[in-house]
C-alpha cells in the first residue's frame, strides 16, 4: 500500500487519516470544502499534540505524520493514484452510494474500496460499484488512535485477496483485525447499540438517572465509560441511525429505538458534538 485516500474528515475520518499517516503512509484526506478540510487537519494536529504530551510520540514524528497528509476538496481528485480508499462519511446509504459513484471511475482499477460504516450492508454498498470483489468493510472505533480493533466485514463478493490485504494493513496500523460476516450492525454495534438503547430505556422509565446508570456499568462491569456517556461520545444521531439499520434489517421489535432517544435527536441534543446529550459539555 503506497498511498491511501480517506473520504470524510469527521471524528472517524480524521482519526483514520491520523493512524495511516503515523505509519508513514501518504494520505489524501478529502472533505466537502476548505473549511472542513482545515478543521479535520486541526483535529489531527490536536490529537497528535496530545500524544506528544503523553510521550507516546515525539515532536519529530508528529511533524512527519502531518507532512504525510494532503487535504482535498475534490473527492475524485483525492483518489488518483491510491491503492486503498477508506470512506468515512455520515451513516447514510444514499450519501455513501453517491461517494462511491464519484470515485469508482476516478480511482485506479486495482484500488480497494473500504467503508467505515457502523452498520450498513457491505454487500449492498459494493453492488453500487464496478468492483464488488475489491469492496470490504473496515470498521474503526472511536477514538481511532486509541482503540485497537478493526472489524473487517466481508461482503458476499469480497475476494479472499482483498480480506488478506486489509487485515495486513490493519496490523501495520498496530490494530487487531477481526473478521465478521455482513449482517446489520456486524458484531460490534449489534451488541453495543441494544445495550445503549436499554440504558436509555432505564432513564426513560425512571429506573435511574444517567449518572447512576453509568455508575452501575462502570463500577459493576468495569466499562471505561458508562453507556450514556458513550452514547454522547459516539453521537446520539449515529446511535439512532444504527438502531434504525438493525430494526429495518432484522425486522425485530427488540431493536426499536427508545422514544427518548428519538426525541433528544429531534431536539438536536446529539451529545459531545452539539454540547448536550445525556450530559452537558462546555
Ligand atoms: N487521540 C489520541 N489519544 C487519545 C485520544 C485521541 N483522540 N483520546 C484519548 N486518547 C488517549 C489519552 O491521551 C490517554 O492516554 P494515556 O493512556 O497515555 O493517558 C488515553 O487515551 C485515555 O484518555 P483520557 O485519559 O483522556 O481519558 P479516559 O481514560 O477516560 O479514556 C477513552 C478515554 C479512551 C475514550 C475511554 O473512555 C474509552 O475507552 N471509552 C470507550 C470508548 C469506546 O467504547 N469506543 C467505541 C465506541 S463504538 C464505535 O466507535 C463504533 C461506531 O460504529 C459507533
Amino acid at each position: 500500500m503506497r498511498k491511501v485516500a480517506v473520504i470524510g474528515g469527521g471524528t472517524m475520518g480524521n482519526g483514520i487519516a491520523h493512524v495511516f499517516a503515523m505509519q508513514g503512509i501518504p494520505v489524501h484526506l478529502a472533505e466537502m470544502n476548505r473549511e472542513l478540510a482545515d478543521k479535520a487537519l486541526a483535529a489531527i494536529e490536536r490529537n497528535l499534540e496530545r500524544m506528544v504530551g503523553k510521550e507516546k510520540i515525539d515532536a519529530a514524528r508528529k511533524k512527519r505524520t502531518l507532512e504525510h497528509i494532503t487535504t482535498f476538496t475534490d473527492v475524485a481528485e483525492s483518489v488518483e493514484g491510491v491503492d486503498l480508499v477508506v470512506e468515512a462519511v455520515p451513516e447514510n446509504f444514499e450519501l455513501k452510494k453517491k461517494v462511491f459513484s464519484q470515485i469508482d471511475q476516478a480511482a485506479p482499477e486495482a484500488a480497494i474500496f473500504a467503508s467505515n460504516t457502523s452498520s450498513i450492508s457491505i454487500t449492498r454498498l459494493a453492488a453500487t460499484t464496478s468492483r464488488p470483489g475489491q469492496f470490504i468493510g473496515m470498521h474503526f472505533f472511536n477514538p481511532v488512535p486509541v482503540m485497537k480493533l478493526v472489524e473487517v466485514v466481508r461482503g458476499l463478493d469480497t475476494s479472499d485477496r482483498t480480506v488478506q490485504i486489509v487485515e495486513q494493513m490493519a496490523e501495520r496500523l498496530e490494530k487487531t483485525p477481526v473478521e465478521v460476516a455482513d449482517y446489520p450492525g456486524f458484531v460490534s454495534n449489534r451488541v453495543l447499540m441494544p445495550m445503549i438503547n436499554e440504558a436509555i430505556y432505564c432513564v426513560y422509565e425512571g429506573v435511574a438517572d444517567p449518572e447512576d446508570v453509568d455508575a452501575v456499568m462502570k463500577l459493576g462491569m468495569a466499562h471505561p465509560m458508562g453507556p450514556l456517556r458513550l452514547a454522547d461520545f459516539i453521537g446520539l444521531d449515529v446511535c439512532l441511525d444504527i438502531l434504525h439499520v438493525l430494526h429495518d434489517g432484522f425486522k425485530d421489535p427488540k431493536y426499536r429505538p427508545c422514544p427518548l432517544l428519538v426525541k433528544m435527536v429531534d431536539a438536536g441534543k446529539l451529545g459531545d458534538k452539539s454540547g448536550e446529550g445525556f450530559y452537558t459539555y462546555d
